[in-house]
């Protein structure tokens, strides 16, 4: 659809929902008709008159900031929305995938970025950057908020695998080409270097209004040279990896899903008849699949091809950690070779410390007592620590603290029990158990010497 405002519609339905106004509130003090403000809301009015425009501002009770963005939102679009006669992305080349047509939850990930692009004038500035643990549901994520958005961008939307995970990912030379080819670049030949690549990039891609999803990034280095760094195109990033390095303009960290959600996600996908039969089956379920979106998919799909099967049937060759991410398996989906491949990409010493940290079977976690793990100094270890925490094979606590999370746990503890000798495990174990205890003596201590 052309657009004829940059994205005046979410700006409106944003700035109205904050003010806890309902069309009809708005419409009488704004001495709007509801049908006006419901057009506007769904982008259906061209371009809005000034007095309109300002009739709104007033009744929301936008100032400042607020009320600028909201005008920077009514003006026309910029670029390939101004100019539907010029080229736009070779979208039939290149359609966005689907989402999960079963997708829920994340309402106030999606809330937030919605508000984020309604409120950004320069939207090409910054990347969006989701990101979460092996199987969390990054792309889904990104790919639901895409089709949200779609409209909202007129020359088309862009979804590119960086492929993050394999052992070479995806050189952005090359993904530049593929970017310039679906951008329509001028003339026979792609420029050779890489800068080259790049300002073409930039200067095609900040004349017009694009979506881009790069996909599963390896770090910062590979994303960097595909940001166009200003314009109203807009990109968002998905990587298991946090990306520190990148100034984001959002930033997404995706967790486990809620308990009702992850039940819901189980009764769309096996049937809500057998949630009904086994209620509490149904909860011990969704938590022995950690709350994972892939573990609860994986669930769902055992359940949905096995009609024969209870849920209990399912929970019972669940419930044993040994051989768990062994049943967490359907078809060619397998929980243990998605998270495996994070593990994989590791050097030695974080796959050391992360396999070890089986041991602590899902506590807290600190520097000091995990150092005894690899039997290193607390500083170095929290270095460690805190790669896991980027790889997001670890959650990160409070404080300085961290955890293991389900199913991680699970391929922690497979690894060490096929990777470490059982008096070794035993050592480490007890060497680990000093430390908590020195840690919690040097602690008390603390605490008696700052008493009165
Ligand atoms: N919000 C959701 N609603 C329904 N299903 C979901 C949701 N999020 C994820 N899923 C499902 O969970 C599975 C994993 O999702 P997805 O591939 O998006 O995860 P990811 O975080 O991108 O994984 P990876 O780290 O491997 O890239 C998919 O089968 C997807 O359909
Ligand atoms: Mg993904």
């Amino acid at each position: 659809m052309q657009r004829a405002t940059e994205n005046l519609g979410v700006v409106l339905r944003e700035a109205r929902r904050r003010a806890g106004m309902t069309q009809e509130e708005l419409s009488a003090r704004s001495k709007l008709g509801i049908r006006t403000v419901s057009d506007l809301e769904r982008d259906r009015i061209g371009r809005p008159h000034r007095r309109t425009v300002d009739a709104l501002v007033a009744a929301l009770g936008l100032e400042g900031a607020e009320a600028r963005a909201f005008h920077a939102a009514a003006r026309p679009a910029r670029a390939g929305g101004a100019r539907p006669d010029k080229a736009v992305v070779k979208r039939a080349a290149n359609p966005l995938p689907a989402a999960p047509a079963d997708f829920l939850g994340r309402e106030a990930e999606l809330d937030q970025l919605l508000t984020w692009v309604g409120y950004t004038p320069d939207l090409g500035h910054d990347p969006v950057v989701v990101s979460g643990a092996p199987g969390a549901g990054k792309t889904s994520f990104a790919l639901h908020a895409g089709h949200r958005l779609a409209e909202m961008f007129a020359d088309g939307q862009i979804f590119v695998s960086l492929r993050g995970l394999e052992q070479v990912p995806r050189d952005p030379h090359e993904v530049l080409g593929v970017l310039l080819g679906l951008l329509d670049a001028p003339g026979d030949h792609l420029p050779r270097t890489l800068e080259a690549r790049v300002g073409l990039f930039r200067s095609l891609i900040r004349s017009r209004s694009v979506l881009l999803i790069l996909d599963d990034a390896a770090g910062e280095a590979q994303v960097r040279p595909l940001l166009p760094g200003g314009g109203s195109s807009m990109v968002i990033v998905t990587s298991r990896n946090t990306l520190g390095g990148l100034d984001a303009g959002r930033r997404f960290a995706l967790g486990r899903l809620g308990r009702s959600e992850s039940l819901r996600m189980i009764g769309q996908i096996a049937g809500w008849h057998r949630l009904a039969a086994e209620p509490p089956a149904s909860l011990e379920l969704v938590e022995l699949c950690g709350r994972l979106p892939l573990a609860l998919r994986v669930a769902g799909n055992r359940l949905a091809v096995r009609p024969q099967w209870t849920i209990a049937d399912l929970t019972r060759l669940l419930r044993d950690e040994r051989t768990r991410l062994s049943q967490l398996v359907c078809g060619d989906l397998s929980v243990r070779s998605v998270l495996l491949s994070s593990y994989a990409l590791l050097d030695a010493t974080g796959r050391r410390l992360f396999r070890r940290l089986a041991l602590t079977s899902g506590t807290t976690i600190t520097a000091p007592v995990a150092a005894a793990l690899i039997e290193s100094d607390a500083d170095r270890t929290g270095r460690v620590l805190e790669k896991l925490a980027d790889a997001s094979l670890l959650e990160a606590l409070p404080a300085g603290s961290y955890r293991l999370a389900e199913p991680l746990t699970l391929l922690a503890q497979e690894l060490l029990s096929t990777h470490d000798e059982p008096a070794e495990i035993l050592r480490l174990f007890a060497a680990m158990r000093t430390a908590d205890a020195e840690t919690q003596a040097a602690g008390d201590a603390l605490a008696g010497s700052n008493r009165p």
